[in-house]
C-alpha cells in the first residue's frame, strides 16, 4: 500500500554524523517499532520474490531483523549469514573491504544444494557486504533467487558494483 510505505518511510530516522563525522546514518529503529510500518515494509521487501525462492538470508547484525520476519510472512525458512567466528560449523566465509581493513561473513550448508535463497539487508551503501554475500552463497551451491534492501543509498556505487538489474530496493536516498 503506497499510502502505508510513505508513513514508514517517514519513521526511518536520519542520524548525522553518526558513527564518524560526515556520515548521515539511516537509523531504521523507530520503522521497526511501528506494527504497520514494519509490516508494509516487508511485504514491500518480498513481493517482487514471492513463490521464487525457499529460503530468506539475512546479514548480521541488522539484516536479522527484516529477513526473520520476511522468512515468516513468506512460509519458508530462515538462514542467518554471520560475522565471521559466530557460527559453530562454517562451510564458506566471504572477504570484503571496510573503510579501514577488511571484513569477513560465514554461514552453514544446511539448505539442500541449489535451494534458491532470497538475500535480504537493512541498507546498501558501497554494496561490499551484498557482494560477499553473493559470492557466499554461490561458494555453497545455492542459487541467489533474489535480492531486496530496505534503504539504498544513492551515489555511493553500490548498485553499480553489485550489477544485477534485478535488485530490489523498497527505499533511496
Ligand atoms: C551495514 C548495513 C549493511 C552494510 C552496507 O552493516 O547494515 O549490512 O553496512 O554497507 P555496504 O553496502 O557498504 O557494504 P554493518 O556491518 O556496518 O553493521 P550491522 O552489523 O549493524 O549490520
Ligand atoms: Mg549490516
Amino acid at each position: 500500500h503506497p499510502a502505508e510505505l510513505e508513513r514508514a518511510r517517514r519513521l526511518i530516522r536520519e542520524v548525522p554524523d553518526y558513527p564518524s563525522p560526515g556520515i548521515l546514518f539511516r537509523d531504521i529503529a523507530p520503522l521497526l517499532a511501528d506494527g504497520q510500518a514494519l509490516r508494509a515494509t516487508v511485504e514491500a521487501l518480498i513481493a517482487p520474490f514471492r513463490g521464487a525462492f525457499d529460503v530468506v538470508a539475512g546479514l548480521e547484525a541488522r539484516g536479522f531483523l527484516l529477513a526473520g520476519p520476511a522468512a515468516y510472512a513468506s512460509g519458508t525458512g530462515l538462514m542467518p549469514i554471520r560475522k565471521a567466528g559466530k557460527l559453530p560449523r562454517p562451510a564458506a566465509s566471504a572477504r570484503y573491504a571496510l573503510e579501514y581493513g577488511t571484513a569477513e561473513i560465514e554461514a552453514h550448508d544446511d539448505l539442500p544444494a541449489g535451494s534458491r535463497v532470497l538475500l535480504i539487508d537493512d541498507v546498501l551503501a558501497t554494496g561490499g557486504t551484498l557482494i560477499a554475500a553473493r559470492t557466499l552463497l554461490a561458494e555453497l551451491g545455492y542459487v541467489t533467487a533474489g535480492t531486496a534492501i530496505l534503504f539504498e543509498i544513492d551515489g555511493l556505487g553500490g548498485r553499480e558494483a553489485f550489477g544485477d538489474p534485478a535488485l530490489h530496493t523498497v527505499f533511496h536516498s
